[in-house]
């Protein structure tokens, strides 16, 4: 197991106060005051909401909140639930290691997410990626003990560094210790590309829910979905079809993500929702302007899927009509009076929290 760096509890102020402090600075305090008036006008009683099943709609931390700490790091879970609502669903993005050890890293080339590339300086090699050959470093080549050694960093450069080197890599296992009894939501992509290097995703996925119950599994790949659809058709845990670009092609079948938006009927046979970048629902245009909405959700919440949305994260370019506020963005689509999506994939959770009007743990 992974050797840890002291607990939450006991080493967590200076890093909290750090945190405290960067959130202020990314201007988390004026929308907080917002959302304290907001919820003191909404009445009690019945559910505004126009999600599928009507009820709130999920908040979905990327790697935790990543847009403050190293992303999928203990910390950057944590962070969320101290800082948001107590039913955040923590995301982590499945990577198998070479014995087969599932562990949570953002990226499938780990080396700007991680110090490998300081601890392994010669670990760099070339593989083939869905057709593309990509350099870097990947974790199929290291054992869970030759990963010991690598901690994790911020892998977005624009944001604080201070975290980095800190955090060691958490197993799945680690995870779901440490959120115990949040949600958790595993995305598994390059189901193809494990294959090639012997690896099973199906295998190690099946294994784990033996002991682990998760919420959410999410991949673009419908070969892998549709091979676990069967077995995790009893359990509670819900499969989510994600669409990548519109262009890009669907390495099972090599239709593209474009093409199967029009056949929602079909992805309703292996999936209960899907998730898709945010343009798809709320198109921008080239020159940052806002287009009028699609009938995206709607479409899908006929042929019954949950629609989640992705690509949330405070600091990156908004459309100008949100005139840079995070909230308005997240309100227009999950309170604009004609849809709401099923649930927000953000890097920053405590906005969801807000816009739905959770409790806000975060006294001074
Ligand atoms: C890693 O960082 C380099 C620049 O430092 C960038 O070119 C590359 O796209 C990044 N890779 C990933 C997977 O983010
Ligand atoms: C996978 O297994 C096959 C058959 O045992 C072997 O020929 C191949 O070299 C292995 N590939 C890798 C990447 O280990
Ligand atoms: C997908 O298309 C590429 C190039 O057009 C081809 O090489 C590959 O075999 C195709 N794969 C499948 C699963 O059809
Ligand atoms: C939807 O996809 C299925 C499976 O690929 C195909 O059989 C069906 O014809 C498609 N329907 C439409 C309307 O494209
Ligand atoms: C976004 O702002 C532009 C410029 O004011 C306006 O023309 C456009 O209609 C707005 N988009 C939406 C969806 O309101």
């Amino acid at each position: 197991m992974l050797a840890r760096r002291g607990g939450w509890e006991s080493s967590a102020s200076p890093f909290l106060c750090a945190a405290l402090r960067l959130l202020l600075v990314t201007a988390a305090l004026p929308s907080l005051v917002t959302a304290v008036t907001r919820k003191n006008l909404k009445p009690a009683a019945v559910s505004p909401w126009r999600t599928l099943s009507g009820d709130a709609p999920s908040i979905v931390a990327k790697g935790g909140f990543s847009g403050l700490f190293p992303d999928s790091s203990e910390y950057a879970y944590k962070f969320s639930y101290v800082a948001g609502s107590p039913d955040t669903i923590s995301w982590c993005d499945v990577r198998l290691t070479k014995d087969g050890k599932g562990i949570c890293l953002p990226n499938l080339v780990i080396d700007n997410c991680t110090t490998i590339g300081d601890v392994y300086p010669d670990g760099k090699t070339n593989y083939i990626v869905n057709g593309e050959t990509t350099s870097g470093w990947f974790s199929v080549d290291y054992d869970m003990k030759t990963l010991l050694p690598v901690s994790l960093k911020q892998d977005i450069y624009s944001r604080s560094n201070k975290f980095d080197g800190i955090f060691p890599i958490l197993t799945v296992d680690d995870l779901v210790e440490q959120v115990k009894p949040a949600p958790i939501w595993l995305n598994i992509q390059h189901d193809l590309f494990y294959r090639q290097h012997n690896l099973s995703m199906r295998s190690y996925l099946l294994s784990l829910t033996r002991h682990v119950i998760l919420s959410h599994v999410s991949s673009p790949e419908l070969g892998f979905l549709s091979s676990i659809a069967g077995r995790l058709k009893k359990s509670k845990t819900k499969l989510i079809f994600r669409f990548l670009g519109e262009d890009t092609a669907e390495p099972s079948t090599n239709m593209t993500y474009g093409s199967l938006l029009k056949n929602l009927t079909f992805v309703k046979t292996f999936a209960t929702g899907i998730l898709v970048p945010k343009h798809y629902i709320w198109p921008v245009t080239s020159n940052g302007y806002l287009q009028p909405y699609t009938s995206f959700v709607m479409d899908a919440h006929k042929e019954g899927l949950e629609v989640f949305a992705s690509d949330f994260a405070n600091d990156a370019m908004l459309s100008y009509n949100y005139s840079y506020d995070p909230l308005a963005e997240v309100l227009s689509f999950i309170d604009n009076g004609i849809f709401s999506v099923d649930g927000i994939l953000t890097d920053f959770p405590i906005t969801p929290s807000e816009a739905i009007g959770d409790d806000v743990i975060l006294d001074s």
